[in-house]
């Protein structure tokens, strides 16, 4: 089912079942995570770490991180100028933002050219993915996957579509670390922009982090 006519809510989250949801308020108070006016992205990392430290369940987590990300988003304008133009011949490019040894996330700027799609696959961490840029920039439409079996049979995964949500700039969504997506870059109306993302990655547990082919039902790590 495509959601993209319902009101867009700036928040939205999506786990096991691809079912993607307005994000609801973390049930933690997160009076812990001052609002600060500037909100460095020095003082963001370490908010993270704090979260991560302070907090266990995944699903608050993500609502924390995601209004944290809102902030820092809002605040900081350096961001969007360091965005990547996407290489042709890959029609991506990636910029690192932050990754230092046991520090438990990587914060990355990915930037794509209209219609690149990626596989199904999931992150086997929890993740926000942030669209930024203005109205003419691209939007990235969601084809979120529900996985049917147990995950007993090696190599087996069956696979059903769920629901569709096309994310546009301003939209944050949060994925739990069982969330199975793909993805396709659209351009704007009347735009051929590329489409901007910030992202926040946990530590994946690599074992179960998969590229899947819902026509064939194999799966492999990736
Ligand atoms: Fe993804």
């Amino acid at each position: 089912m495509d959601h993209s006519h319902m009101p867009s809510s700036a928040l939205l989250e999506v786990g096991k079942s691809g079912i993607c949801r307005p994000m609801q308020p973390p049930s933690q108070n997160i009076e812990h995570f001052p609002q600060r006016d500037p909100y460095r992205f020095c003082r963001f990392l370490c908010d993270l770490e704090d979260l991560v430290e302070t907090v266990s369940d995944d699903c608050d987590r993500i609502r924390i991180a995601a209004l944290l990300v809102q902030r820092l988003l809002a605040q900081a304008h350096w961001i969007m100028p360091s965005c990547p133009e996407p290489e042709p011949n890959k029609g991506l490019a990636i910029q690192r933002l932050y990754r230092e040894p046991g520090y438990p996330f990587t914060i990355k700027l990915v930037s794509w050219l209209p219609g690149i799609k990626s596989p199904v696959h999931n992150h086997a961490a929890w993740s926000i993915v942030a669209i930024i840029g203005d109205a003419t920039c691209g939007h990235e439409r969601n084809q979120f996957w529900h996985r049917q079996d147990d995950g007993r049979q090696p190599d087996y995964a069956q696979l059903q579509p769920a629901e569709q949500h096309t994310l546009k700039p301003g939209n944050i969504l949060g994925l739990m670390p069982d969330a199975i997506h793909s993805v396709e870059q659209l351009s704007a109306p009347h735009s051929q922009k590329p489409t901007y993302t910030f992202n926040v990655y946990g530590k994946a547990d690599l074992k179960r982090r998969y590229i899947f082919d819902p026509a064939t039902n194999r799966l492999k790590n990736h």
